[in-house]
């Protein structure tokens, strides 16, 4: 099948994206060919998130008050409900979720219905390409085959590709500028992806097959994951060694060359850290391979919320004090500095292990106002309470979890009672103070 009118609607712009998902993946990348010069029709199965960016509203908050505004006054994007538009599109990119089963297996049923969507709305000779993290043989695996289902033929008259998306929430950082892997199930799905995204990417950077440019995306996040959980188990060494596990970190990472900064904290969250390996681990384990190394950093990124609570148990009986029955409230529920977003957050596990100890806990967040409805938490605690001078010194522990800029760490350290800090956000305010304690 040749590509070349393909190619050429993609240089002279006469090309239409369908972005599949308009999340924290999705929408960027909308604006990024939208910017580019092409005609972007976006779709998501949720019709409220559609009204909402069809008024300029509804982009995460983390994109910024302005995204979706900016967005529709490209004049090249159009929110879209119907799915028979599709028939208009040369492309698709499909930016689904991909999480986990309760049984922490690879749940693909969103790609999947994705997938039988664009089988049956694409026009011959277009485009389909997956950007949602997944296992190495997906797109040619189970992606494809829904297309075959609905008596489609990859190759021939759809093209099917993976180009993994490189988020990373809160970095202002334009996607444009990261280079963009690609990998096709065939030679001309490839050249019609690199064709696509070079339109609007710096640099694309093709690769001999869609299952190097999912394990690329998989070895990417897995090595964060790894990496962080080397420094979280040796922090919790440390502390018992007396050496402060920070201090440590900075003094390692003066090494020019040979160490990478990774930075012990209270565990891991959101959509790809604490989920990619899961992925990882069943595709190896299929292939009758167990990842011993990728599934020992799991539990032990999985133990640092409990281990934060240890630390607050410690601190408070330096004071002759018990968790049970104390007042604890905890900084910060988004799983990172400045995002609002709680998906996997290490502070929701932060509070359910207190209520199990006996703790009466509250959380403060700018960002957050109200805990997520599947959260588990006391009824309480479900509210963001302000972060004032009454509030800190109402609480028999606080808890920094999520380090955002927005905190007044100077009234945190004038009013607290007992910090315990997994951040150090506080350590150059309160090094030293019999108040203060490392988690
Ligand atoms: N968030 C990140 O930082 C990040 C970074 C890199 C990769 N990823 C990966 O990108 C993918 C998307 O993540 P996200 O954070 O943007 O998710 P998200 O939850 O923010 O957005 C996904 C959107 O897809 C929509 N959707 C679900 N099924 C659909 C369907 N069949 N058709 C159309 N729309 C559908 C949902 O309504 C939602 O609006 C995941 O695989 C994730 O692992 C995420």
């Amino acid at each position: 099948m040749t590509t070349a009118p393909f190619e050429a609607r993609v240089a002279d712009r006469s090309a239409v994206v369908a972005v599949l998902g308009l999340g924290a993946v999705g929408l960027p990348l909308a604006r990024a060919f939208a910017q580019a010069g092409l005609r972007v029709l976006g779709f998501d199965t949720d019709r409220e998130k559609l009204a909402r960016l069809a008024h300029g509203r509804g982009a995460p908050a983390h994109l910024g008050a302005d995204f979706a505004r900016e967005l529709l006054a490209t004049g090249r994007f159009e929110p879209a409900a119907d799915f028979e538009r599709l028939g208009e599109c040369d492309a698709a990119l499909v930016c689904v979720p991909t999480p986990l089963t309760p049984g922490q297996e690879p749940d693909l049923s969103d790609v999947l219905a994705a997938a039988r969507t664009l089988a049956r709305g694409l026009p011959r000779g277009a485009l389909a390409v997956l950007e949602s993290t997944t296992w190495p043989g997906t797109t040619r695996g189970p992606f494809a085959a829904a297309f075959r289902d609905a008596g489609r033929v990859p190759g021939a008259d759809v093209l099917l590709a993976f180009s993994p998306e490189r988020e990373d929430p809160g970095r202002a950082i334009d996607v444009r500028t990261v280079p963009k892997l690609v990998g096709g199930t065939c030679q001309e799905s490839l050249r019609a992806a690199t064709a696509l995204y070079a339109a609007a990417f710096e640099r694309v950077v093709p690769v001999s097959s869609a299952e190097v440019a999912e394990a690329a995306k998989l070895l990417e996040n897995v090595y964060r994951a790894v990496n962080i959980a080397l420094v979280n188990e040796l922090k919790v060494a440390f502390h018992a060694l007396g050496v402060d596990p920070g201090e440590v970190v900075d003094a390692a990472a003066t090494k020019p060359f040979g160490f990478q900064r990774f930075t012990p904290g209270p565990g891991t969250g959101g959509h790809c850290i604490p989920i990619d390996p899961h992925y990882l681990a069943w595709a190896a384990r299929a292939a009758g391979v167990p990842l011993p190394l990728v599934a020992s950093a799991t539990r032990v990124n999985a133990a640092m919320p409990a281990y934060v609570v240890d630390r607050a148990e410690l601190a408070l009986a330096s004071q002759g004090r018990t968790l049970r029955g104390a007042r604890a409230l905890v900084l910060g529920l988004a799983y990172k500095a400045d995002v609002d977003i709680t998906a996997e957050s290490p502070a929701l596990r932060v509070l359910a292990e207190l209520a199990e100890r006996g703790a009466r806990a509250a959380f403060s967040d700018p960002h957050v106002p109200q805990a997520p409805a599947s959260a588990l938490l006391q009824p309480e605690a479900r509210t963001s309470v302000a972060l004032d001078a009454q509030a800190l010194e109402s609480a028999d522990v606080v808890l920094v979890v999520t380090d955002h800029a927005a905190f007044d760490l100077d009234l945190v350290s004038r009013h607290a009672r007992l910090v315990v800090d997994a951040r150090r956000a506080l350590e150059g305010r309160m090094r030293g103070d019999p108040r203060y304690f490392q988690a």
